[in-house]
């Protein structure tokens, strides 16, 4: 189990004034600005589960999963891993957590894959039976052979986050902390990924924590979400609660006889105000309705009445469409406050 408890995370960065002048005031007053990365973050993620950490760029995802990974240490409130504070017990919580940064290496940028592997096989005595199982999994899957013996550093972006995911399973963790695995991937390397996690969760009951700027990594992977906007936690709880907070639903519908699509929608839209109507495939209309004005019910029975319909369905609303509201209602930098006075900027 993972739990945060009024996490803080706040950075304090120097403002540095524009030109020469500006340059050589900096050396005297320093003003400051408070970047407040993670605002007063609680939550508990149950152990077995596979969570997305999700929200919009700066929300505060990474700087989370930082802490959790107990590689920074929190401003305030804390946070435990399975009973540890991480960042107070950075082996204890090692040897139970596989991480992939997406954004930034794990590996020996010197080494070579085969090399890297056989140090992490010491370091986390990994027992022979785990480690030839997990190595034939990732010549399955990731085609791990094929990196051969190139140091890390002359990998492609791709290359190396396939050893970077590898990497992080390799010791059987009981928590993996996944932050933009997918990231270079093409799509055949994503649906491997998605596989292996899928695969590695079934088996051993992994619990996951991922964040990802592709829906698809979530829609396959995921069962909960946990949704950050500037710092603070919006949304806690499945999957499918978050696509019921969506302000739009649709029901898609053929009908037999009656007016052409063009007309349907014409008259769907001019007898439900708000409603949008538009022919969808195979000569079936679909009907977007804003849920704070129309039930699905009221919806429905309004096509019954007025169209002899042959075949009717409501889609899952998307989970693209739910986010980019989120994402939109939050679009602007954390919350900062200016501070004035002597002291240094400050980057962990
Ligand atoms: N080391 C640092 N020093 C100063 N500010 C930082 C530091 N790390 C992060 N921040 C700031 O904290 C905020 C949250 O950053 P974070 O990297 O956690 O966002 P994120 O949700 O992971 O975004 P993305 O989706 O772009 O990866 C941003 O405004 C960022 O500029
Ligand atoms: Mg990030």
């Amino acid at each position: 189990m993972i739990v945060a408890e009024n996490l803080v995370k706040e950075f304090r960065l120097t403002e540095r004034k524009p030109g020469l002048v500006g340059s050589l005031s900096t050396l005297f007053t320093r003003e400051h600005r408070i970047v407040r990365a993670v605002d007063d973050v609680s939550f508990t993620i149950p152990a077995g589960s596979k969570t997305a950490y999700i929200g919009a760029n700066g929300a505060g995802k990474s700087t989370t999963i930082k802490m959790l990974t107990g590689i920074m240490t929190p401003t305030g409130g804390r946070c435990l891993v399975r009973g540890i504070e991480p960042y107070r017990h950075r082996q204890a919580n090692a040897r139970s957590i596989g991480v992939v940064f997406g954004q930034r290496s794990q590996l020996w940028w010197d080494l070579s894959v085969p090399d890297s592997f056989r140090i992490l096989r010491r370091i986390y005595d990994v027992p022979d039976p785990v480690y030839r199982r997990n190595l034939t999994l990732y010549r399955e899957l990731l085609d791990i052979d094929a990196l051969g013996t190139t140091p890390v550093r002359q990998l492609s972006l791709g290359q190396r986050m396939r050893a970077e995911i590898a990497a992080s399973l390799l010791h059987d963790p009981a928590v993996v902390f996944w932050d933009e695995p997918t990231i270079g991937l093409d799509m055949v390397l994503k649906d491997a990924v998605r596989h292996l996690v899928n695969h590695v969760h079934r088996e051993l009951g992994t619990t996951v924590v991922l964040t990802s700027h592709d829906i698809a990594d979530i829609a396959a992977i995921c069962d909960s979400a946990l949704v950050v906007d500037r710092g603070r936690v919006v949304h806690q709880g499945s999957i499918r609660d978050l696509l019921r907070t969506a302000e739009r639903r649709s029901v898609v519908f053929d009908h037999r006889g009656g007016p052409d699509p063009g007309h349907a929608c014409a008259r769907i839209e001019q007898e439900l105000p708000g409603v949008h109507a538009s022919p969808a495939e195979d000569g079936r209309i679909k009907v977007d309705y804003p849920v704070d004005r129309f039930t699905s019910r009221q919806v429905l029975a309004f096509l019954l009445e007025r169209f002899d319909l042959a075949d009717c369905y409501a889609p899952e609303p998307d989970l693209e469409d739910v986010l980019r509201r989120i994402y939109a209602g939050g679009r602007s930098a954390p919350r900062t406050t200016g501070v004035a006075g002597p002291g240094q900027g400050d980057a962990a």
